[in-house]
């Protein structure tokens, strides 16, 4: 099965207070950790960046994303072939996405499911609040945090972005249009870069790695 991966690299980076994406991390930078272990599990590797950059990014397909995240994930899918038969969505921004996290989504759906996405649990209390009052206390052992990469059948994941929706991931999209999507493990590890104290974690994650070698 052809397997091709999106890496969404489109954002404008407001909360991090710049382009996230570009920051030193290890040797190299936070964008090229998420090309490198998508580039190990696919055919082929399309990243979708702000318009008019030329951000070095070797032998990817490189495309001009959108105003949202859902617009440069459709702008990505649209470099796609139809041959392709499963398609991975993944954040630039989560740079220490392993491999094997790559592995357990595209084998869910090589067994069957429409998409699959890394899920973790919840160690907190969860909490549903309507102007500043607790209305409910959700069941946390039914709830979990998704990462990405997240992988789909690619005609599920074209389908499902056809009338052109809006969700905060893809397999919010893809359950909107009616696909199952499954859950396997997730990595603490596999965090995403949202703020200046995420990047400095991750290089303390990859310092003591490197130091542990
Ligand atoms: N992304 C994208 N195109 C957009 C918005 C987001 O490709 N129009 C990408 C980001 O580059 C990132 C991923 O989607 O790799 C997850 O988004 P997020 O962490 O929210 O990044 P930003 O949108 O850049 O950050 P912020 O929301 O703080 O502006
Ligand atoms: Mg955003």
């Amino acid at each position: 099965m052809a397997v091709w991966t999106i890496v969404v690299a489109a954002g404008s980076g407001e909360r991090f207070g710049g382009s996230k994406q570009l920051m030193p991390l290890g040797a190299t930078r936070v964008i090229d950790l998420a090309l490198a272990a998508a580039r190990s599990v696919s055919d082929r590797v399309v990243v979708v960046v702000p318009p008019g950059v030329d951000w070095g990014l070797g032998a990817a397909i490189v495309v001009a994303g959108g105003a949202t995240r859902s617009a440069s994930v459709r702008a990505g899918l649209a470099a796609v072939p139809d041959d392709a038969e499963v398609v991975l969505v993944h954040d630039a921004a989560r740079p220490l996405a392993a491999v094997d996290v790559f592995e357990r989504v595209i084998d869910a759906v090589r067994s069957g499911a429409d998409g699959a996405v890394p899920a973790l649990p919840i160690a907190d209390t969860v909490k549903q609040v309507r102007d500043g009052v607790v209305v409910a206390t959700l069941p946390r052992d039914d709830l979990v945090t998704v990462q990405t990469p997240q992988a789909f059948r690619a005609a599920v994941l074209r389908a499902a972005h056809a009338a052109a929706p809006e969700g905060t991931d893809d397999a919010a999209v893809v359950e909107a249009a009616g696909g199952t999507v499954v859950v396997v493990t997730g990595a603490a590890d596999n965090f995403k870069i949202t703020t200046p104290a995420d990047l400095q974690r991750a290089v303390a994650l990859l310092a003591t790695r490197g130091a542990a070698r």
